[in-house]
């Protein structure tokens, strides 16, 4: 079975195709230069891009796997949650090309495509896991409990993980995105230098927060600690607070594996930490971390259960997973 994927809900446009569970072609056209002079994403100029590299992107994507057009079996493409007007360019699109090519159609969450994307080499795997998901947009702990069903045990109360990334780092006068650039700067800090303190210690509820160190960050770059001191010891804080929470949830449930993902999971220091933990975890490959259209196939082809969406299944900015 040869499923298309497409997202295109921020600012990254992904094609990518997945023949039998296995990434076969993953292009990824992304915005950043676009968007880096204004400081964020610009949604209409994210909106507008889509629709200029999406066909080309394609062409490329069935090339790149060999495949005709007329050989997918399933198009898959992000339904939300993101920005409607960047949203609707790949997904209006992949209804076009269903009802054109008469395959059966399936809208897919985002972050459902996130997850799936750690999955990319270990299709063995099998429910129940814990999933923690930490992107520019979203920090979720979820419980996996089937294919398709997703427990929410804990989310961000602020900032997302990357978010926190990106604003630390602009403080720092770093480029965006921040995440990369705080890790480069970090490798000559010291972790210990400045005394942050890890969020939320001592609750029994799987929740993250982030904004207090941001805040804390400021007031360290005030003060004149040093920069690197300030990327080290924030990036430690993060992590310790993500691995805090993720752990402790892993004893609650006695759930053995956990799933990293989102832009945050190639933070190197995140891993480490985890990996000291002695769970089963897994990563997303090279490539798979950030936005990308084959984690929407491999989602798509995960649930695929015979039967596709309706034309009729609308967008939406805003969607819970769970
Ligand atoms: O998943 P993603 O590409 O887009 C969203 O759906 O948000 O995640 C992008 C986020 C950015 O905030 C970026 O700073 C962060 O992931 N990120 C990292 C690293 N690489 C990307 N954060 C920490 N360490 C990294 N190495
Ligand atoms: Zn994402």
């Amino acid at each position: 079975m040869l499923v298309l994927g497409i997202d295109t809900s921020c600012d990254d446009t992904g094609v990518g195709l997945v023949r039998d569970g296995r990434v076969v072609a993953n292009k990824v056209a992304s915005q950043t230069l676009l968007h880096q002079q204004y400081g964020g994403v610009v949604p209409e100029l994210a909106s507008r891009e889509h629709t200029q590299v999406i066909d080309g992107l394609l062409e490329q994507a069935l090339a790149e796997a060999g495949v005709r057009l007329q050989d997918v079996d399933l198009i898959a493409a992000t339904r939300g949650p993101g920005l409607i007007g960047a949203l609707l360019v790949g997904y209006t699109y992949a209804k076009g090309l269903a009802l054109a090519l008469k395959r059966p159609f399936m809208g897919v969450h985002h972050l459902e495509g996130h997850l799936y994307a750690a999955l990319a080499e270990h299709p063995e795997v099998e429910p129940p896991f814990l999933a923690l998901i930490a992107s520019g947009g979203h920090s979720h702990l979820f419980r996996v409990t089937a294919w398709g069903q997703y427990e929410l045990l804990g989310a961000t109360m602020d900032d997302a993980a990357g978010e926190a990334f990106d604003k630390v780092a602009r403080l720092l006068g770093l480029g965006y995105p921040g995440g990369p650039e705080i890790e480069k700067l970090a490798a000559q800090g010291d972790p210990e230098a400045v005394p942050f303190g890890v969020p939320l210690q001592g609750q029994s509820h799987y929740a993250f927060s982030f904004s207090g160190l941001k805040t804390a960050a400021l007031r360290a770059v005030e003060k004149g600690f040093d920069k690197a001191d300030i990327a080290a010891s924030f990036q430690r804080v993060v992590v310790d607070h993500l691995a805090s929470v993720v752990l402790r949830a892993a004893r609650d449930t006695g759930l053995q594996t956990l799933l990293v993902t989102g832009g945050v999971a190639q933070n190197r220091a995140l891993r480490e930490r985890l990996e000291r933990a002695g769970l089963k975890l897994l990563f997303p490959p090279r490539g798979m971390a950030t936005d990308n259209g084959a984690m929407i196939a491999l989602a798509a082809w995960r649930r695929w259960g015979g039967r596709g969406d309706a034309l009729s299944l609308p967008a939406a900015a805003y969607l819970p997973l769970a």
